[in-house]
C-alpha cells in the first residue's frame, strides 16, 4: 500500500472497506501556495465530501484519492461573483446565459459562486422569488439571491421580512436609474432603507440620477445622437456621482450600512473615498468591466478603418459595449484599479448579463432600445488576476480577499465560503501564474456570439476548479451536472452591522443636550 502514517492519520481510506475509487469525492491537492486572505503558505489540501478536511503539509492519503500536483501554482478560495444577472429579462429581451451556461461559464474561469439579482414580478418580491427558484433548478454551482425592491406598499414591506426570515435573502437592491421601469423615489429609498435596518440586510443601490438620465436621453434624440454612442453621452459621470452621493448621505441618516452596486466612474469613487474617511461603513463594488475597459478600446483602430466603408458597422460595434452605468473614458479605469488596491473599493463583481449580438443590434438605430449589459462571469477571476496581481498593484492575498473571502464575508456566509480552511466548503481553484491566457467568444463558455474582451491575453491562468469537492474543470474542459448546485442562504446581520446600534444610541443620545437647551428656553 502507498500508506505512510507519520501523524497518525492517514487519510481517504474507506472505513468500510467499500471501494470508492471512482468517486471524486476524495481529492488530495500537492505542493502548492495556499492562500487566504489573510495569509499564503505552502501545503497540501485535502478534500472529501465537498468540504475541507485539512490544510498543511505532507498529507498523507491512501488509495482512493484523485490527487492533483499543484506544484509552482496557487490554490485559492474559488471566486465568489457578488453580482450577476443570469436568466434576466431586459424589455422582454433575454438574457442568453441562463443558470446552466452562465455558470458553467463561471466555473471554466474559476468562480464557483454568484449572487444573483431576483427581480420582483409586477413589484411582487413572493413572485419574483418563485421565478427565480424555477430558473436555478439547473444550476451546476452554489448559489445566493440579491431581491430588487422597485415600489413600495405594506405587501412590499412584509415580503422583504418573509424573504430574510424565511427564504435566506439578506441584501436588498434600490434603482435610482430606469425611470418608468425599475427606478424608485426618494420616498420608497428612505422605507426600504429602515426596512433594511429593522431586518439587519444589506441595501444596495445603482447609483445614477434616473430623472437626469431620462432628461439626458431626450436631449441626445433632439440633437439627432439617436446611435449607441448617445448612450454614454446621455448619462455621463457626474450623474452617477450625484446619485451615489445621494445615497451615501441617506444611508448615514438613516444610519446603516451601504453597498453600492457597480462602481464606474471617479466621480462615484470619490463620494466612496470621503464618507469612508469620514467613518461611513460604505462598500463599493467596481465590475471587471470597469477596470479592464475603457471607451478608447471600443474604437479599435482596425474596426474604425473598416467602418469608414461602412459606417453601419461602427455602431454595431460600439452598441456591444451598451452597460448602465456605461463604461467611461480612459482614466475612469485606473482610478478604479487605485481605488480597489487601496481599499477604497472592496470587492470585484461583473454585472454579468449577456446579450447576442442581434439582440444588441435591435437598438442599433435608437439606443434606448439597447438591452443593457456585457459578459464577465467567465473572465473576471482572469482579468483581475492580470490587470491588478501582474501589474503589482494588488498581493496575491489581496486577489483572494477582492475576489472571494471580502464578498463571503459581506453577505455573511465566511468562512464556509471564501477560505481554504478545514471546514469550509470544496471550492477551490488552482492558478498557474505562468500560464497565459486569451480571451475571444471562438473558446469562451457563455452562450453569447460575442466577448467584450475579445482577443485580450493575459497572464495567470485557472487550471482546475474544484466546486462542492468536484472536480468541474480541467485539461480545459468542463464536467458539470445540471442541478448539482446548492442554494446557499445568505443571513442577516453581516458585520457590517456590527456596532451599529451603539452608533444609533449615540447619536440618540446626542438629541438630547440641544432638547434639554430648547426646553429650558420656553
Ligand atoms: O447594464 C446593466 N448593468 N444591466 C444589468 C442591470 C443593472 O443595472 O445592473
Ligand atoms: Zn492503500
Ligand atoms: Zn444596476
Ligand atoms: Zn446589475
Amino acid at each position: 500500500s502507498d500508506q505512510f502514517c507519520d501523524a497518525g492519520v492517514v487519510y481517504g481510506e474507506p472505513a468500510c472497506g467499500i471501494s470508492s475509487s471512482s468517486s471524486p469525492s476524495k481529492i488530495l491537492i500537492k505542493g502548492g501556495t495556499v492562500v487566504n486572505a489573510h495569509k499564503q503558505e505552502v501545503a497540501d489540501v485535502y478534500v472529501e465530501d465537498g468540504i475541507i478536511v485539512a490544510v498543511k503539509p505532507n498529507i498523507k492519503v491512501g488509495d482512493h484519492v484523485t490527487v492533483l500536483d499543484a506544484t509552482g501554482k496557487f490554490v485559492m478560495p474559488g471566486g465568489i461573483d457578488p453580482h450577476t444577472h443570469l436568466s434576466l429579462e431586459f424589455k422582454s429581451i433575454k438574457a442568453v446565459d441562463d443558470f446552466f451556461t452562465g455558470q458553467a461559464a463561471a466555473l471554466a474561469g474559476g468562480t464557483t459562486m454568484h449572487i444573483d439579482f431576483v427581480l420582483p414580478v409586477d413589484g411582487s418580491l413572493t413572485a419574483g422569488f418563485e421565478a427565480y427558484e424555477e430558473k436555478a433548478k439547473k444550476s451546476c454551482m452554489d448559489y445566493g439571491f440579491h431581491m430588487a425592491v422597485t415600489k413600495w406598499d405594506e405587501v412590499v414591506s412584509k415580503e422583504m421580512e418573509i424573504m430574510v426570515k424565511e427564504k435566506g435573502i439578506n441584501s436588498f437592491k434600490f434603482f435610482l436609474a430606469y425611470k418608468g421601469a425599475v427606478m424608485i423615489s426618494d420616498e420608497i429609498l428612505l422605507e426600504g432603507f429602515k426596512k433594511c435596518k429593522s431586518l439587519g440586510a444589506l441595501a444596495m443601490v445603482h447609483a445614477e440620477n434616473g430623472d437626469a438620465v431620462y432628461e439626458g436621453q431626450k436631449r441626445m434624440i433632439e440633437l439627432g445622437i439617436t446611435g449607441p454612442e448617445g448612450h454614454a453621452l446621455s448619462r455621463p459621470p457626474l450623474l452617477e456621482g450625484e446619485a451615489t452621493s445621494r445615497a451615501i448621505r441617506l444611508a448615514g441618516f438613516v444610519n446603516i450600512p451601504l453597498y453600492v452596486v457597480h462602481v464606474m466612474s471617479i466621480d462615484a469613487v470619490e463620494e466612496i473615498a470621503r464618507a469612508r474617511k469620514a467613518g461611513q461603513r460604505v462598500i463599493g463594488e467596481p465590475i471587471a468591466a470597469g477596470l479592464a475597459l475603457d471607451d478608447s478600446g471600443i474604437w479599435d483602430p482596425d474596426f474604425v478603418t473598416a467602418a469608414k466603408q461602412e459606417p453601419a458597422l461602427l455602431s454595431f460595434y460600439f452598441v456591444l459595449y451598451v452597460m448602465s452605468p456605461p463604461i467611461r473614458a480612459s482614466g475612469h479605469d485606473k482610478a478604479l484599479q487605485a481605488a480597489l488596491s487601496t481599499g477604497v473599493l472592496q470587492l470585484v463583481g461583473t454585472d454579468h448579463c449577456s446579450f447576442n449580438s442581434t439582440q444588441k443590434a435591435l437598438g442599433i438605430d435608437d439606443f434606448q432600445k439597447i438591452p443593457n449589459g456585457v459578459n464577465g462571469i467567465e473572465e473576471r477571476m482572469h482579468l483581475v488576476w492580470d490587470i491588478m496581481v501582474e501589474s503589482g498593484q494588488i498581493s496575491v492575498t489581496d486577489y483572494v480577499r477582492v475576489t472571494s473571502t471580502e464578498c463571503a464575508r459581506i453577505f455573511n456566509i465566511y468562512p464556509r465560503k471564501g477560505a481554504i480552511s478545514p471546514g469550509s466548503d470544496a471550492d477551490i481553484i488552482i492558478l498557474n501564474p505562468n500560464a497565459t491566457v486569451e480571451i475571444t467568444a471562438r473558446s469562451h463558455h457563455g452562450r453569447s456570439d460575442t466577448n467584450v474582451y475579445e482577443g485580450r491575453r493575459g497572464k495567470g491562468k485557472v487550471e482546475v476548479t474544484i466546486a462542492g469537492g468536484r472536480i468541474v474543470w480541467e485539461n480545459d474542459e468542463l464536467k458539470v451536472v445540471p442541478g448539482s448546485g446548492k442554494y446557499v442562504e445568505l443571513p442577516p446581520f453581516s458585520y457590517l452591522y456590527d456596532g451599529i446600534d451603539k452608533a444609533e444610541a449615540k447619536y440618540l443620545s446626542s438629541l438630547q443636550a440641544p432638547v434639554k437647551r430648547f426646553k429650558s428656553t420656553t
